[in-house]
């Protein structure tokens, strides 16, 4: 190979991991493995047969615009829908507030690119989702992180890092990613009145808010900022939330599209860095979705996915209690998400995952260890469980698999303290 390029790479390049966990969840792949290690949606529920059909009508009535350039901003008709769409959950916003993306992924790269300079800090929940970790790292970001326990962000917390300085706080509210736990309403505006207090914006990144199997529905940070700010002008939003959100949950991944609310000007820098990372987000796409979307079917479709979601998190939990029977004995707990994918077991301090997971791996069953979701270290001993791609037998049999690594990894630390 050509060593011409090894000296070229760009700074930034020495922040980028090549992680260990890469190998081993390559074998997570293997077709024997049961995965809960992905954040994969159930490839079951993708609405094959209505994309098809909207996909031929956009081909049909608009190929010629489905197939050209298009604007940065995004397909104003999608636009729309998403601002109609958002109005139903309290998030009152202008098209022009409201810029389409290729997934929140993109969002989240956007983001770093005109916000973040090398050594900014940045504030997150502890753990938090890795994708923006990796995204925010690219742009040089240091991380001061708050601690989470089953009601979010421990908002007590907050106060003494927000002094460090931060240049945003990045939280997400609704069934976090990794550990499925959400904020409460109490919590939520106690952020709103710190950032407001500290002057420290904030990014919401939501993708998951929909898809929630039981309790009520809690106010988005964008909408509570809103009350409290006076910063809705002409139906346009101009405060100091940056809301995300995603088709990716609702409809498919692969179709790589979201989008970002925030106040005008700051879609104009977005707009501005988007132009060079990709143009615009595929038209074709963006046409296809709204074709799908107009009469109402994503909003029908929803609420299948939560009847699948439910039951799927539900037999998970279920299926725990079963396989480890004395967790709280053996300093096993996890969480009991109201929605979204994930699930997050924490095992006692000794038990380090990374090694479970060579353990699980033999009974041919995976996850993600937690540490990989921890912005400065930590979390050595905890897991993350998708429970949304797997069929249900696959979650029963599953989780014994894992319980019997599990019972002995704990039974093996024991052994060690007392010997
Ligand atoms: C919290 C969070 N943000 C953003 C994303 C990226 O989603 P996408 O780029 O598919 O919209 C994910 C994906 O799992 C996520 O969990």
């Amino acid at each position: 190979m050509s060593t011409l390029w090894i000296h070229r790479y760009a700074q930034r390049t020495q922040r980028m991991t090549s992680s260990a966990i890469r190998e081993l969840l390559k074998l997570t792949e293997e077709p024997d493995i049961i995965s809960f290690a992905g954040g994969l949606p159930g490839p079951e529920l993708f609405p094959v047969e209505e994309l098809r059909e909207a996909t031929e009508t956009v081909l049909e009535q608009k190929g010629r615009k489905a197939l050209q350039y298009s604007t940065t901003e995004g397909y104003r008709p999608l636009r729309e829908m998403l601002v109609r769409h958002m109005a139903r959950y309290g998030i009152v916003v202008g098209v022009d507030n409201v810029l389409v993306t290729s997934g929140s992924q993109q969002a989240l790269d956007l983001i770093g690119k005109v916000l973040i300079n090398t050594g900014d800090k940045i504030l997150t929940e502890n753990p938090t989702y890795l994708g923006a970790l990796q995204a925010f790292t690219m742009y040089g970001a240091d991380y001061v992180t708050v601690p989470i326990d089953d009601g979010g962000m421990q908002v007590d917390l907050l106060e003494d890092a927000l002094r460090s300085g931060p240049k945003f706080m990045y939280v997400l509210p609704n069934f976090q990613n990794p550990t499925g736990v959400t904020l409460s309403l109490e919590r939520r505006r106690k952020i709103i009145g710190l950032s407001d207090r500290y002057g420290i914006p904030i990014i919401e990144d939501d993708p998951y808010g929909q898809l929630r199997y039981e309790g009520e529905h809690i106010k988005p940070l964008v909408v509570l900022d809103a009350e409290g700010l006076d910063c809705q002008h002409n139906g346009k939003y101009s405060g100091n939330v940056i809301y995300l959100s995603t088709f990716s949950k609702t409809l498919a991944p692969g179709l790589r599209l979201g989008w970002i609310v925030a106040p005008t000007e700051v879609i104009t820098r977005l707009v501005q860095a988007k132009q060079g990372t990709d143009l615009h987000t595929s038209s074709f796409d963006q046409m296809v979705a709204y074709e799908v979307g107009r009469g109402g079917f994503i909003d029908r479709h929803v609420l299948r996915i939560r009847e699948v979601y439910g039951r799927r998190r539900t037999l998970m939990v279920q299926a725990l209690e079963r396989a480890i029977p004395d967790a709280e004995a053996l300093g096993v707990r996890w969480t009991r998400p109201e929605g979204g994918l994930f699930l997050w077991v924490e095992m006692p301090p000794s038990v380090d995952t990374v090694e479970l997971l060579k353990e699980a791996l033999k009974e041919r069953v995976a996850f993600v260890p937690g540490r990989y979701f921890f912005a400065n270290g930590g979390g050595g001993n905890t897991i993350r469980l998708n429970f949304s791609n797997a069929t249900e037998p696959q979650i029963e049999e599953g989780i014994a698999r894992l319980g019997r690594a599990v019972l002995r990894a704990v039974q093996a630390q024991k052994a060690a303290v007392t010997v």
